[in-house]
This record gives C-alpha cells, sequence and structure tokens, in this order.
C-alpha cells in the first residue's frame, strides 16, 4: 500500500536501475544540507487553534491572477525522460489534472512545445538554465510563444555540485556505457525493456530550432557544459528585453540577494537549495525562508522547495510565509513507480494530508495557516 511519498521512495528504489534511482536521490558531498532540509521541517511546530468551523476547507490560491487548486506544484527536474519515457508530459498532464502547476526543466526530454500542446489550460512555468545567451534567449522566445506563464531563472547553478552517486556509478553525460551500468540494466528489465521500445531521452530544448537536430550526444556534451558564469544581476535586463511575464529567481537563501532580486524587479522568488545537490553547507530551506519573506515584506510572492515529502510540510512552508511550496523527488518516485497513475495519486495523498492537518490546526483556508508555526531559524546572515 502507497500511503506517503517515502512508500513511493521505495517502489522507485526497486522499479529503477540503481543509475537512475542514484541520479534522484543525488547530493552534494556529504549530504548535510539534504539532511538540514528534513530535520529542519521536521523541527518545525505548528500550534493548532480550536473550536473553529472546519466543516469546509479551501486549499485553493491565487498566484499572479491564476488560480491553483492547492498551494504546491511540481519543481523542473532534468532528465524525466530518463525515469520513464515521457515523463515530462506524464507530470505536466498529472499536475493539469490536479489543478496544481507544473514547472519544465530546460533539460526535459521533450520539446516545451509538445509538453505544452499535451497539457493545455493549465499552469506551466519554464526553467531556465543559462549555458549559452543565444541559446538561452532562443528557448525563452519558444516558451512566449507556446504559453507558458512564467520564467523561472536557476541562479543556484554556476557549476553542478558533486555528486558522488553519479560519479560512483559512471553516470554522466555524454552517456558512456560500462560494464556496471549494462548489469545494472540487466537486472531491471522492465525499465530497459520500455526505455528500448518508447525511450531514447535527448535533450529537444537545446537545440535552437527546437528540432532535435543535434544527436542525443551533443546535446548532452552541451548540457554538461559548464553554465554561463558570467550571468549577474544587471544580466536580468537582458531577460526582461525577451519576456514580459512574471520572471521568478530559484535558489535564493540570503535576504540581501532577496533585497536585490526586489530593487531588480524581480516577480517571485524561489527559496531553495536545489535538494540538498548544490553547494553542502548552504541552510535548509525552510530556515532559510523567514529571513527572505522579512526581506521581501509582501511585495512579491515567495515560494519554497527542498525536502516537502508530506502535506505537513506545505503547511508549515505556508505558516512561514510562502505562498506556494514545490516538491522535486516525490513526484518523480510516483513516476518510477507507477507511471501517471503514480503521479496523480502521490498528489492526492499530498493534498488529503494538507486537508486533514489544516482541519487539525483550524485554518480553513490557507491564511488561516499564517503564524502557526516555531521559528525554525538559526543565525541567519541579514
Ligand atoms: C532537480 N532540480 C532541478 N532544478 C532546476 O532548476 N532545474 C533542473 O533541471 C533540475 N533538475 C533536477 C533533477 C532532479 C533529479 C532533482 C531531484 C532535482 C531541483 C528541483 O527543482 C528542486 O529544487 C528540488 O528537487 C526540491 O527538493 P526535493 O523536493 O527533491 O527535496
Amino acid at each position: 500500500m502507497l500511503l506517503n511519498t517515502e512508500d513511493f521512495r521505495r517502489a522507485a528504489r526497486s522499479a529503477l536501475p540503481r543509475f537512475v534511482f542514484d541520479y534522484i536521490e543525488g547530493h552534494a558531498d556529504d549530504g548535510h544540507c539534504i539532511r538540514r532540509n528534513h530535520a529542519d521541517l521536521a523541527a518545525v511546530e505548528l500550534t493548532p487553534r480550536v473550536l473553529r468551523d472546519t466543516t469546509r476547507v479551501d486549499t485553493s490560491i491565487e498566484v499572479f491572477g491564476q488560480r491553483w487548486a492547492a498551494p504546491f506544484g511540481i519543481a523542473p527536474t532534468g532528465l524525466n525522460g530518463l525515469v520513464r519515457p515521457g515523463g515530462d508530459l506524464i507530470l505536466a498532464q498529472a499536475a493539469a489534472k490536479a489543478g496544481i502547476p507544473f514547472c519544465l526543466s530546460t533539460a526535459s526530454n521533450m520539446r516545451l512545445e509538445a509538453v505544452r500542446d499535451g497539457a493545455a489550460d493549465s499552469q506551466q512555468w519554464m526553467q531556465l538554465y543559462v549555458m549559452h545567451r543565444e541559446m538561452a534567449g532562443q528557448i525563452v522566445e519558444r516558451a512566449k510563444r507556446a504559453g507558458y506563464q512564467a520564467l523561472v531563472l536557476t541562479v543556484d547553478v554556476p557549476v553542478s555540485g558533486k555528486r558522488e552517486l553519479d560519479l560512483r556509478n559512471g553516470f554522466r553525460m555524454p552517456f558512456k556505457p560500462t560494464a556496471r551500468l549494462a548489469w545494472d540494466l540487466v537486472t531491471h528489465p522492465t525499465w530497459s525493456l520500455r526505455m528500448a521500445l518508447q525511450g531514447q531521452p535527448d535533450f529537444a530544448n537545446l537545440t535552437p530550432s527546437g528540432d532535435a537536430l543535434g544527436s542525443a550526444s551533443l546535446q548532452a556534451a552541451l548540457l554538461a557544459r559548464a553554465m554561463d558564469r558570467s550571468l549577474v544581476w544587471d544580466s536580468l535586463r537582458w531577460l526582461r528585453q525577451l519576456w514580459d511575464g512574471p520572471l521568478l529567481l530559484k535558489g535564493v537563501l540570503h535576504a540581501a540577494d532577496a533585497r536585490l532580486a526586489l530593487a531588480h524587479g524581480v516577480d517571485g522568488l524561489i527559496v531553495s537549495n536545489h535538494g540538498g545537490r548544490q553547494n553542502d553547507a548552504s541552510p535548509s530551506a525552510i530556515s532559510a525562508l523567514p529571513r527572505v519573506v522579512d526581506a521581501v515584506g509582501g511585495k512579491i510572492p515567495v515560494f519554497m522547495d527542498s525536502g516537502i515529502r508530506r502535506g505537513g510540510d506545505i503547511a508549515k512552508a505556508l505558516s512561514l510565509g510562502a505562498t506556494a511550496a514545490f516538491v522535486g523527488r516525490p513526484t518523480l518516485y510516483a513516476l518510477a513507480a507507477q507511471g501517471a497513475p503514480g503521479v496523480r495519486s502521490v498528489i492526492e495523498v499530498l493534498k488529503e494530508d494538507l486537508v486533514r492537518n489544516m482541519t487539525l490546526l483550524g485554518a480553513t483556508r490557507i491564511d488561516g495557516l499564517r503564524d502557526l508555526a516555531s521559528d525554525p531559524r538559526p543565525q541567519a546572515p541579514a
């Protein structure tokens, strides 16, 4: 019985070849940051209010003028097609069905137009990595034409974190077969067969025309290239010329950066440490959240991801001032374990959990969650 995201995680572990599961699990260095994400979320207390009429609980919110059925969405993850063929679209469609947003990664395995067309009339955001400005500009133009509602610039990957699980497994881009990988494939025949029949992940967004012109390995090599490290606050002006919709920064943890974002006209922030995959010394996202919320002073929405595993975690983030939360790994576990029905059910589990938690806390609407949480802040840099 799959009752929670940990159950989906275990199911994913048996469904996937080791190198794919480890790619999802991957954390930087020693895993201090990923452990902090979970420990700090667990340590937050929510003090209930009692004797309130909770006959009806409304989880919906409004973000950038659009209604979301629940205050969480699916975070951008690259290589979803490696978890299951068509993974990007499966995630997007499950989110659309649940009335929550889906954010597509620059490193998706399907063209952004195909994902948009396959889940029209839904909330879809486009995540941007800037490896090469011209290429990034083309992705932004295409996302605009395709009807993505927001652009999410990820700012915590000037270089990839050291993911030792991937290095040990020999999993790197471009893909080079090794005896160990071959054994991994042979011992997971269902995944291997599905991939052989329907798969062939490539990085369709990275070819300028959007047609998967270049070979998969060429595109992978592009992706593996270091990011454009000359990207600075002033570069946001360049992006603004290309994109007039909501522009968010993902990976902001420092209050001073939150203030700079405001000064540069950013429309929203995602407090995130990339699920512990980047700087291992970063604070947990939940402990960084209050200082970013304070710095922003309600002028723009602040979102949060990294470590959310239960509806109760979403309640904690919202209580500490987040407009909504995002999940990365949980929906990938479900995608691996059961495909589309799995993703729909893990979303349902999170939502049901949230409704139960709100009822227990005496909150009938999202704003009723404010100020119920204990302060998770260690000493915060101002
Ligand atoms: C990610 N993440 C990520 N972020 C991003 O901006 N662009 C990307 O392409 C990816 N790719 C990616 C792949 C995988 C396998 C994972 C697990 C994560 C980070 C992601 O958006 C999000 O910040 C974290 O996953 C949130 O933490 P949890 O929910 O996984 O704990």
